[in-house]
């Protein structure tokens, strides 16, 4: 027992059992963690599947818990590109497995088509990717009233991917949705699929005037596919939460990012889905006591495609700048992104929200070339300086971003793979970013391709060598 606890005993004895508790608990505890949250601390494209790609050489499996095929997390390995979707990105590594959890929306012939693609380039998919039967399944009326009401005169455009993704969360929480296990059940399928076209074929030619979709070709189509899709269902709760008690490292890999979170993102220019931390938990049934640590993915300026708030947005020349520079147009659309600097405030939100630990700043190359690099550390709302971020959209609107400029470091950064390599500009951008925002740096991305990555001593051993 600690020396130092020794006189509180004679006074309280009843103490003793407690502090011999405490004791063994902080000995006992390893430093090392079994799982982690990786996410996006922005709106989205922060470069998350190269950095999932990256660490889950310490994982066994990495699990999707949010979103469905609106994502798209690019993963270079070796000059050979991938664009996963609805897939996470640890299947491309040997030994790594793949799991769709039960909080994302899964259009099945987009799942079909990616496992087609994925196994056409060799990448072992059959036996070792599993999806949740408590999955909500995505169908072509979700993607026909989301086009209609996007395109709607007098509606608000939100700039969605089109996917049907809003339609099909809306089902499930009106708890009218179809989960994976009831789309391999035939009778069920077409029970709903029969009763569902109905109500959405009369809702879409009232409101919209758009032609029905024909129940019987459609319940064909899916009943086709179910059997395809049948040899990955499984019940991944038991599947993530068993290899967790045997010790198996577990990923919990983001979609989207904390400012599209359904709640705690800028309403309602986002996505329908839990986003942020949470969302890994509610999105594949592992408890929070078993989350290990949370990383948070930031480019080292900010995107955004779709409509909605964005006050560090910049245009012009150096917008141009920015935007060829970083190849920002949309993994999944094409959509150029909207390009800006770095908004301290919305990142120490983000870390809030999400109990960021461990910050990954990517895409410093882009950064390379320029004189001064302004970065947003608080707002001035109505005359008064802030850092609390408004709930509304007019709040956003009356931001007055005020800005540090920090020195440009005007030497290439691309593919440095050592901390100390970085030019010193570089490092000090770092360090301030550090600072302001209140989370470790662990990771550094230098270039899009695997190799092209700064981990910072010590992290690698957060977490156990994976057998
Ligand atoms: P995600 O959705 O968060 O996975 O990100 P996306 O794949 O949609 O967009 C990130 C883009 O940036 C992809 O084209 C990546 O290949 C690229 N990328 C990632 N990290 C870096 C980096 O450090 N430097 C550069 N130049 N590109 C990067
Ligand atoms: P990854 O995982 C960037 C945006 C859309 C739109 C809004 C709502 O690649 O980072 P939705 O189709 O989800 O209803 O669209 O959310 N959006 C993304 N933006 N990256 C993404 O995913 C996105 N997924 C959705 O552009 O503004
Ligand atoms: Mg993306």
């Amino acid at each position: 027992m600690d020396a130092c606890l020794e006189p509180l005993l004679d006074t309280f004895p009843d103490l003793s059992g407690a502090i011999f508790l405490v004791s063994k608990t902080e000995s006992s505890v390893s430093p090392q963690r079994p799982s982690a949250v990786i996410l996006g601390a922005q709106w989205g494209d922060e470069g998350k599947g190269k950095i999932v790609d990256v660490l889950s050489e310490k994982f066994n499996i990495v699990a999707r818990y949010a979103g469905g095929h609106n994502a798209g997390h690019t993963v270079i390995i070796d000059g050979q590109k991938f664009v996963l979707q609805l897939i996470p990105c640890g299947v491309l590594r040997p030994g790594c497995t793949g799991v769709i959890g039960n909080g994302v929306v899964l259009d099945p012939m987009a799942f079909l088509s990616e496992v087609q693609k994925l196994r056409a380039a060799g990448v072992h998919v059959d036996g070792n990717l599993f999806i949740s039967n408590r999955a909500q399944v995505i169908l072509p009326y979700h993607r026909m009233i989301e086009l209609a009401a996007e395109t709607a005169p007098g509606r608000q455009t939100i700039g969605t991917t089109r996917r049907g993704i809003g339609p099909a969360y809306e089902d499930k929480i009106h708890r009218n949705g179809l989960r994976v296990v009831d789309l391999l059940n035939t009778s069920l399928l077409r029970t709903h699929i029969n009763n569902a076209c109905h109500e959405k074929n009369t809702i879409a030619h009232a409101l919209f005037g758009t032609e029905p979709l024909d129940p019987k070709q459609m319940y064909e189509e899916y009943a086709r596919a179910a059997e395809q899709i049948a040899p990955f269902v499984t019940d991944t709760a038991y599947l993530l939460n068993d290899a967790l008690s045997a010790g198996q490292n577990v990923m919990f890999e983001g979609a989207q990012g904390a400012l599209l979170d359904i709640d705690h993102g800028t309403y309602p220019f986002v996505t329908s889905s839990s986003s942020t931390a949470g969302g890994a938990v509610t999105g594949t049934g592992v408890g929070p006591s078993r989350i290990g640590t949370v990383i948070g993915v930031t480019k080292a300026y900010v995107t955004r495609v779709g409509e909605g708030p964005f006050p560090t947005e910049i245009e012009g020349e150096l917008a141009e700048r920015l935007r060829a520079r970083g190849m920002e147009y949309g993994a999944v659309t094409g959509r150029p992104r909207r390009c800006g600097w770095l908004d301290i405030p919305l990142l120490r939100y983000s870390n809030m929200i999400n109990s960021t630990e461990w910050l990954v700043v990517t895409k410093m190359d882009v950064l390379d070339e320029f004189d001064e690099i302004p970065v947003c550390t608080a707002y001035e709302i109505d005359g008064k300086v802030t850092s609390v971020i408004p709930a509304d959209v007019r709040g956003f609107k009356s931001i007055h971003p005020i800005y540090t400029k920090l020195k440009g470091w005007k030497c290439s950064t691309e593919g440095i793979t050592e901390y100390d390599q970085l030019p010193r500009l570089a490092r000090e951008y770092l360090e301030f970013l550090e600072r302001e925002s209140s989370a470790k740096i662990c990771i550094i991305s230098t270039g899009p391709d695997r190799g092209q990555t700064i981990t910072k001593p010590g992290f690698d051993e957060l977490f156990a060598i994976k057998d």
